[in-house]
């Protein structure tokens, strides 16, 4: 079976690294459950959050990394950089694809470049509203993985963690069904088979307006191993309840 596993994914929040820090000491300290635990604090947080957690059982990874691993590159961060500090990163969140303007191009390069520096990556996948609505959805997330997967070397996905997060779920307290998870992540799975992935390894989580309420839904969807929760998880208690339900 695979390992379940829940990231909080603290995107520009919260305020201040003494903040970070305080909130990383509270999600250290959640009762040990089954699920394994990470936290994506801001890159400027990473350092003085890694040193607060160090050696308890919480995964840290960064929220991006830059596509090039070194250069003139204003204001980016290479994985190589976040190597020592991190255990993993996301890469492909849609707020960056948004926001950063990357597309399956970038990503790609995102992807091998966190694994060629060792760290774990989240790829994020997901489809928009109008995809959605479309009836798209599944043809979205096997054409990004494909895509997203193209610049990996064959058989070095290192240990791929695949988030399904539909970009109209994020942040909108309009989560998805875990049916709908549940299609996504068959889809997720027969497009990383058709990369030569071993599938069945892939932890897939399901991101989107995970909360302590609306976690049950997805806790037993199949083939959901976890989620990615963004607003939720900056507070301990709701964050410690979402962990719970995938104990
Ligand atoms: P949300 O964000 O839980 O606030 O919807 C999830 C994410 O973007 O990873």
């Amino acid at each position: 079976m695979r390992a379940r596993l829940v990231v909080g994914n603290w995107k520009m929040n919260p305020p201040t690294i003494e903040d970070a820090v305080e909130l990383a000491r509270a999600v250290a300290a959640l009762p040990r459950s089954s699920a394994k635990l990470g936290i994506a604090p801001p890159a400027v947080a990473l350092a003085a959050v890694a040193d607060a957690v160090r050696g308890r059982d919480l995964a840290v990874f960064a929220q991006d990394v830059h596509w090039e691993e070194k250069g003139a590159f204003t204001g980016q961060i290479s994985a190589t950089m976040v190597r020592g500090l991190a255990e993993g990163a996301i890469v492909g969140h849609s707020e960056v694809r948004r926001d950063q303007g990357d597309d399956d191009v970038r990503v790609a390069r995102k992807l091998a470049r966190a694994v060629a520096a060792g760290l774990r990556p989240i790829l994020c996948v997901g489809e928009s509203e109008a995809e959605f609505v479309a009836g798209e959805s599944t043809n979205v997330v096997a054409r990004q993985i494909s895509a997203d997967l193209a610049a990996l070397v064959r058989g070095s996905v290192g240990r791929l963690v695949v988030a399904y997060e539909p970009i109209w779920a994020i942040g909108t307290g309009r989560p998805a069904t875990g049916a709908h998870a549940t299609a996504a992540a068959r889809a997720i799975r027969t497009a990383l088979r058709g990369m030569d992935v071993d599938a069945d390894a892939v932890p897939v989580l399901y991101g989107g307006s995970v909360s302590a309420k609306s976690v049950v839904e997805f806790a037993r969807a199949d083939g959901i191993d976890g989620a990615l929760v963004g607003g939720a998880s900056l507070d301990p208690d709701e964050f410690g309840a979402i962990v719970r339900a995938f104990t």
